[in-house]
């Protein structure tokens, strides 16, 4: 991307264009979010607003039809087979607790195993704790290397013929590291294992198939790539789906209720009880449109060639320790460090006051923390609309953070 691109870009992103100086660099958290999505968000409510899926006349058959499409395209983006199997929650959080609640009824037996691994945000950790509590089921934990490598030798060594279901990020939201989930879901289906995949920090980044990893399935999260908040979804293989029962239930996810019981709906409305997020979900299409006018190639290729320049950058910031990989294009624009002597909060304090926003803490990966022996780091993500002088900002920032806390060197 040019300059040039990546300043027209950057004009539709009315926060960016109303905060000049400010450096947002906390995209792993949430992304900032183009007025093509609010004002398609904002369009729904003005123009289509009723109860889609219930109405009989016409405004609510264009809001059904508004929702509906918005499932064809995140079925289109992740190349799903089939937009039955896109489940719309409210965040990968809800993704994976519902593949966790119900995925664990249909699939777990007292005794069996889930695997996890020790980089999973806690969203891909407790809804499995839960789960196995539930069934009588063993939780084992799958370790990275220092620099965050699960390898082949470890994942096999992990797997046991009793490990009924794997759930692995596709990208550290710490590490910034990306595992090989087509290989991994592979083996796991050799050993007879179901592979759920958190993509909450890789769909917004690098181009995800679901059918070419071939997992079975994979959460993600709206707000994290460019979309509004309260929306995600829940990608799963159609013939695991209809073995689940559903997670919630209520209205628009039944075929007949009786006051005996109850006989559920069709894929994917089985899994959606209640009025759903229809604005949200069309302004989650809107930012798939945005993705597709801009090309995720192009966007994986910007957020390499940044990161390539904060990591050098960083690299020169004196007591700056990294965490994980020492290639660039490993961290896939997530640089998570400590600055020897100061504590990241107020090295996050510190940012603010220059107009630089991080992220601070254990980032819901605490098992990760302690596997590093670190309770706290300070953690800098990018986005394609970020550019390499807030880069710079960040990094001057860091050069005098020290001195700014009464350290002579
Ligand atoms: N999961 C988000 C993060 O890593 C909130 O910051």
């Amino acid at each position: 991307m040019t300059k040039k691109e990546v300043e027209k870009l950057r004009a539709d992103f009315p926060l960016l264009a109303n905060n000049p100086g400010l450096a947002y660099l906390d995209n792993a958290a949430t992304t900032q979010k183009p007025r093509q999505v609010i004002e398609a968000e904002t369009r729904f409510y003005e123009e289509l607003n009723a109860n889609p899926l219930r109405g009989l006349y016409d405004l609510s058959l264009r809001a059904t039809e508004a929702y509906e499409d918005a499932r064809e395209k995140v079925k289109d983006f992740l190349h799903a087979a089939d937009s039955c199997e896109i489940i719309f929650t409210r965040n990968a959080s809800e993704s994976l607790n519902l593949v966790a609640f119900s995925g664990s009824e249909a699939f777990l037996s007292e005794g069996d195993e889930v695997l996890v691994t020790v980089m999973e945000h806690h969203s891909n950790i407790l809804p499995w704790q839960h789960a196995a509590a539930r069934k009588g089921a063993k939780l084992n934990w799958l370790e990275c290397d220092e620099k965050g490598k699960i390898t082949e030798e470890a994942f096999r060594s992990a797997l046991t013929p009793k490990t009924k279901i794997v759930a692995m990020t596709q990208l550290s939201n710490v590490l910034g590291v990306k595992n090989d989930v087509q290989k991994f879901a592979a083996i796991a289906h050799e050993n007879g294992s179901i592979f759920v995949c958190d993509g909450a920090q890789s769909v917004p980044h690098v181009p995800v198939d679901v059918q070419d990893l071939d997992v079975d399935f994979l959460s993600f999260s709206g707000h994290k790539m460019l979309g509004p908040m309260g929306i995600g979804a829940l990608y799963g293989k159609k013939e695991l789906l209809e073995k689940m029962p559903p997670f919630l239930t209520g209205g628009e996810m039944i075929e007949y209720v009786t006051r005996e019981g109850a006989t559920y709906a069709e894929l994917p409305h089985k899994f959606e009880a209640g009025t759903v997020n229809a604005a949200g979900a069309v302004g989650l299409g809107a930012a798939i449109d945005y993705y597709n006018a801009v090309g995720i190639d192009k966007i994986e290729q910007r957020e390499q060639e940044l990161g390539r320049y904060a990591m050098e950058r960083l690299k020169n910031v004196p007591h700056l320790n990294l965490l994980g990989s020492d290639v660039a294009e490993e961290h896939h624009g997530i640089f998570t460090f400590t600055v020897d002597g100061v504590h990241p909060h107020d090295i996050a304090a510190i940012l603010d006051a220059d107009h630089v926003d991080i992220r601070a803490g254990h980032h819901c990966a605490q098992p990760l923390m302690q596997f590093m022996h670190t309770p706290s780091t300070a953690r800098a993500s990018l986005c394609f609309y970020n550019t390499e002088e807030e880069i710079d900002q960040l990094a001057e920032s860091l050069s005098t953070l020290r001195e700014r806390m009464g350290y002579k060197d």
